[in-house]
């Protein structure tokens, strides 16, 4: 699921496609931090080194160096004022090499991923240190 508040790009391509990708993980919280810090409509928001590949079932830019990567495909959207809930069908998952090992508890491979959790404006691993306020992990890449 994706709540998405008032007009910005990715709504938009998500309206038009259908789909779009996601995960934030601690390799690549840099990134994204940068891209969900700066506004799609500003022409020069893509001005950056990126490394993207496309997804194996849709037809969505991913990001490379993140362990894991859903392709998730809308199913319903439900619109309350000027926000958009967006309930998606997970269509794949793209996963490292590493992860595929079955002999590999599911403890080991989280780990692996390190997600990252947010609340209050912070970011968190997924084992609960904190690891910065939103907009600090992408200084290195504004400019
Ligand atoms: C950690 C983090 C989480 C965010 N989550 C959301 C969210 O759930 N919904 C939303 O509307 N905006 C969210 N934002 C803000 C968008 O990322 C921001 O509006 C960004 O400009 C969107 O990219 P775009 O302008 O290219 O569409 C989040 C930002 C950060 C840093």
């Amino acid at each position: 699921m994706a709540c998405i508040a008032g007009d910005k790009l990715t709504k938009d391509r998500i309206r038009e496609k259908g789909f779009f990708s996601k995960l934030v993980t601690e390799s690549i919280l840099p990134l994204a931090d940068y891209l969900g810090n700066k506004e799609g409509y500003s022409p020069d928001k893509m001005n950056i080194s990126i490394n993207t590949k496309k997804g194996e079932v849709l037809d969505v830019p991913t990001l490379t160096d993140s362990p894991l990567t859903f392709e998730p495909e809308l199913a319903e959207s439900i619109c309350i004022g000027d926000g958009d809930v967006f309930l998606c069908k997970i269509r794949n998952v793209l996963a490292e090499q590493g992860l595929l090992d079955k002999e590999k508890g599911l403890e080991d491979r989280l780990r692996q991923i390190a997600p990252v959790k947010t609340t209050c404006s912070t970011y968190f691993s997924w084992s609960g240190k904190e690891l910065g306020p939103w907009g600090e992990p992408r200084k290195d890449y504004i400019m």
